[in-house]
C-alpha cells in the first residue's frame, strides 16, 4: 500500500521544496515507485526544480480531484527526463484552481475524498511512496495535507522563529496523531558536526518529536538556484549522501 508522507513547515523557504524533490528522487534511486504532489498551491516551486514548463502540464491535480481525467493523464513520468534507471518517479503539478477548489473545503468528507485520489493514484502507479510539498503556515490546505499523511516530516531551520513555529506544527501533528518526524536544515556551516548533531537532538527533545536528521549550509545547494535535483548534479556533494541518509530513514518509518 502507498505510504504517504507530507513535507511541511511553518515559516517559508525553510528548504521544504528542495528537500521533497532530492528524497523523492533518492527513494526512487533506491528502486521505489514514488509520486510527488505539488501542494503549495499559493507558491509551487517543484516544477522549477524538475524543469517543467507551464506549456507542459496538460492536467492537475485538480482534474483528478474533480475525476475529469484519471490519475495517469495529470502526472508527468520523471524517469526519463531526469535520467533515472532505478525506481520510478511521477510528479503531479500543482494548479491554482486546485486552491480555489480547497477553499472551499470544510468537512471531512472533502478530507476522504482527497485520500481517495492519493489511493488511486498509488494503485493506478503501484506505488510505494506519494511525497507532498506544502505551502508554509497552518491553513486549510496545509491542514488537509497534514490529515491525509502516514507521516509528517518537519523542516526548521535553526532560527527562533522557525524553532517556535516547529513546536506549533508538532502539536498539530500530535493532535491528528500523525507520527512526525524533525529534519533541521541550512545548519550554520560554521558549526562542527558533533555539535550540530547534539543541538538538533536537543531541538528534538525538547518538542519530543523524532529527529531525522540534520543538513548544513549548503554554497553548493543554493548556488544550484532551485534548477536542477540537486543529489543528481552533484552525486559526490556531501549534502548529497545527507539526502541519501534521509531517504533510508523514511524508508524505515512503517
Ligand atoms: N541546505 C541548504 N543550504 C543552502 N541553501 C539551501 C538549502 N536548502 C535549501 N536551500 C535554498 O533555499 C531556498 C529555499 O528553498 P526551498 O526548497 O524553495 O524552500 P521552501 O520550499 O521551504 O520555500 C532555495 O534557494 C534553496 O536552493
Ligand atoms: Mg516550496
Amino acid at each position: 500500500m502507498v505510504r504517504t508522507i507530507t513535507v511541511h513547515s511553518f515559516k517559508g523557504g525553510t528548504g521544504k521544496s528542495t528537500i521533497t524533490a532530492n528524497l523523492a528522487t533518492a527513494l526512487a534511486a533506491r528502486g521505489r515507485r514514488v509520486g510527488v504532489m505539488d501542494m503549495d498551491l499559493e507558491g509551487p516551486g517543484l516544477h522549477v526544480i524538475f524543469n517543467i514548463t507551464p506549456e507542459e502540464v496538460k492536467h492537475t491535480l485538480n482534474d483528478v480531484l474533480l475525476d475529469a481525467v484519471s490519475p495517469d493523464e495529470a502526472v508527468i513520468p520523471m524517469n526519463g527526463r531526469l535520467g533515472l534507471e532505478a525506481g520510478s518517479l511521477y510528479f503531479s503539478p500543482a494548479s491554482v484552481r486546485v486552491g480555489e477548489m480547497l477553499r472551499t473545503l470544510r468537512t471531512g468528507f472533502e478530507l476522504e475524498s482527497f485520500s481517495r485520489a492519493i489511493a488511486k493514484l498509488g494503485t493506478s502507479f503501484k506505488l510505494d511512496y506519494v511525497m507532498i510539498d506544502t505551502h508554509p503556515g497552518i491553513e486549510n490546505d496545509t491542514l488537509l495535507v497534514m490529515g491525509v499523511c502516514d507521516h509528517l516530516v518537519i523542516v526548521s531551520r535553526i532560527d527562533q522563529q522557525d524553532i517556535f513555529g516547529t513546536g506549533v506544527v508538532v502539536d498539530i501533528a500530535r493532535t491528528l496523531e500523525k507520527p512526525a518526524h524533525l529534519v533541521v536544515n541550512m545548519v550554520p556551516k560554521g558549526l562542527k558536526a558533533s555539535d550540530a548533531s547534539k543541538l538538533v537532538k536537543g531541538i528534538g527533545h525538547h518538542f519530543k518529536v523524532d529527529v531525522a536528521g540534520w543538513l548544513p549550509f549548503s554554497d553548493a545547494v543554493q548556488s544550484s538556484l532551485s534548477k536542477s535535483v540537486f543529489i543528481l548534479t552533484n552525486p559526490r556533494d556531501a549534502v548529497a549522501s545527507r539526502f541519501q541518509d534521509l531517504a533510508k530513514q523514511l524508508e524505515s518509518y512503517n
